[in-house]
């Protein structure tokens, strides 16, 4: 190989490198999608020459490749992030793309928002869907007490996942009830429609009425159990890894049947789905010591999936819609007095709508807004400082990544203010004068429409920090102090 560029080429697989070649005979420049079958790349692929060169103006390689003479042009930005092992593996689906909880890291912070700023604010849409992603829930409010109504809920950000029990299903009391769900009995953690492969993977309940006493719901985040279990018990852990349970439903029109195990892990390992569901667990037939050994690892995690301190309580009101991961969460509630009223609307879909609405929402260029926000309104005074609003958040991004910070936290201090330019905006006067027009909270949850918490929470909290730097640490300054004549003290976070 000649090679006349300083990347270290020469390092990659030459097949992986190859079948992403994104020159227009290889991938359709419109759809972006490959054109060439794998087992048509001739054997003995190898890098011939590699140059340095230009890909709409931006630093790229360019291969020749041997022996064929094909030509791909990599810009360098695509080869640094692509770079094999650079990155993890990235299914957000595993553990590994979640944020694990017990009942007290969610009870004073519920994902939740109003129906009518989700549909209205694409930020608080994102932030919600996100939730659904990392926390495995979100709560909507307020959404219209109105028949059919939730699924307009799942239409915000997916397809609904018809089954057996239609479109929509309603939960409620039913004179012959085809599923305890439809009597006014308890029900324990579980997820729904185990028996269903593959199973729906989102759940919508929309609450109309609950005039009952009880029928309160419960939530437990059966990754973190899983993995509690797996910390606790790794043998009962691994049991349920590996034995294939059978899920059974049956009614009148209807035989389902699906043979998965309990905590399904991905090839690397990975917690990636829980089904559990005491109602349908079917008869298994395994040799007796296999059989003792699942009854024993079943029971051991069906008693720590019990444990109050793992289940989140909340009662549904009407005009709330509940949506979580049906493959993660397991839902629950308490009994209900008979004579109660208590009707509850759902539907099922699918995280793969959800994640892809959230995806589209964050494009690139749908960052347009952001941008122009520091040509626009921050570029104007900031509250009577000498350096403007922009000038102000250029400097906190540059201390930020000068410290060492992670991206994501360059990024949320570059960002950090975006709140001042949204809604209220209040005079410098005002603000040291006690108002907060919580721009903490609107520049969160305006940034949640592009970032995760790892950037929207720093945001948030900025001023709650702010706050507490300046109690302690008297004389506390920003980045901004070179060009001030007098310490910048607790601006606008009193
Ligand atoms: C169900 C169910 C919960 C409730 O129908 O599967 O779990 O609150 N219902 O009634
Ligand atoms: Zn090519
Ligand atoms: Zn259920």
């Amino acid at each position: 190989m000649s090679t006349l560029t300083s990347f270290p080429i020469g390092d990659l697989p030459a097949m992986w490198l190859r079948d992403n070649c994104p020159c227009a005979r290889c991938r359709d420049p419109r759809s972006g999608q490959k054109l060439f079958q794998i087992s048509a790349l001739p054997a003995g692929l190898r890098v011939g020459t590699a140059d340095d060169t230009t890909v709409a103006g931006e630093p790229a390689v360019e291969v020749v490749w041997e022996p064929d003479g094909h030509r791909s042009a990599y810009p360098l930005a695509w080869l640094d992030a692509a770079r094999p092992g650079r990155t993890g593996h990235g299914d957000r689906r595993t553990e590994a793309g979640k944020e694990l909880w017990t009942a007290r890291d969610v009870a004073g912070r519920l994902p939740e928002a109003g129906w009518e700023e989700y549909l209205a604010e694409p930020g608080v849409r994102a932030r919600m869907l996100e939730s659904v992603l990392g926390l495995g829930f979100m709560v909507l409010r307020d959404v219209p007490e109105r028949e059919g109504q939730v699924l307009a809920v799942a239409e915000t950000f997916g397809f609904v996942r018809e089954t057996n029990y239609g479109k929509l299903f309603d939960v409620r009391v039913e004179p012959d009830p085809n599923n305890l769900a439809f009597t006014s009995a308890a029900i324990t953690p579980h997820t729904d429609n185990p028996y269903r492969d593959p199973v729906p993977t989102l759940q919508l309940l929309h609450c109309l009425v609950n005039d009952a006493d009880g029928g309160d719901s419960g939530l437990v985040d059966g990754f973190a159990a899983a993995a509690l279990l797996r910390r606790e018990n790794r043998e009962a852990f691994e049991v349920l890894t590996r034995t294939p349970v059978p899920f059974v439903f049956r009614d009148a029109g209807t035989e389902l049947r699906a043979d998965r195990p309990l905590i399904d892990t991905d090839p690397l390992g990975r917690v990636r789905e829980i089904r559990f569901n005491n109602r349908s667990i079917g008869t298994l037939r395994l040799p007796a010591d296999e059989l003792e050994a699942f009854y024993a690892a079943y029971r051991a995690f069906a008693e720590l999936l019990l444990r109050p301190e793992l289940q989140l309580n909340l009662r549904l009101v009407p005009g709330d819609c509940l949506i979580f991961d049906n493959t993660r969460l397991l839902h629950a509630r308490t009994a209900f007095a008979q004579d109660g009223a208590r009707h509850l609307q759902g539907c099922y879909a699918d995280l793969d709508g959800l994640a892809s609405a959230l995806s589209v929402l964050r494009r690139a260029d749908t960052l347009e807004p952001l941008a122009a926000l520091f040509a626009g309104a921050v570029s104007a005074e900031y509250l009577g400082e000498p350096v403007t609003m922009a000038e102000h958040m250029l400097q906190a991004g540059a201390r930020a990544e000068a410290a060492g910070a992670p991206p994501h936290l360059v990024a949320a201090a570059l960002l950090h203010d975006v709140g001042h330019v949204e809604g209220d905006v209040v005079t410098g006067r005002e603000l040291m004068a006690g108002d907060d027009n919580r721009h903490s909270h609107t520049g969160a949850d305006l940034l949640g429409r592009w970032f995760g918490p790892e950037v929207t929470e720093p945001v948030r909290l900025h001023v709650a920090a702010k706050r507490y730097l300046c109690t302690v640490e008297p004389g506390t300054t920003t980045g901004c102090r070179r060009r001030r004549s007098t310490p910048w003290r607790c601006k606008g976070v009193r």
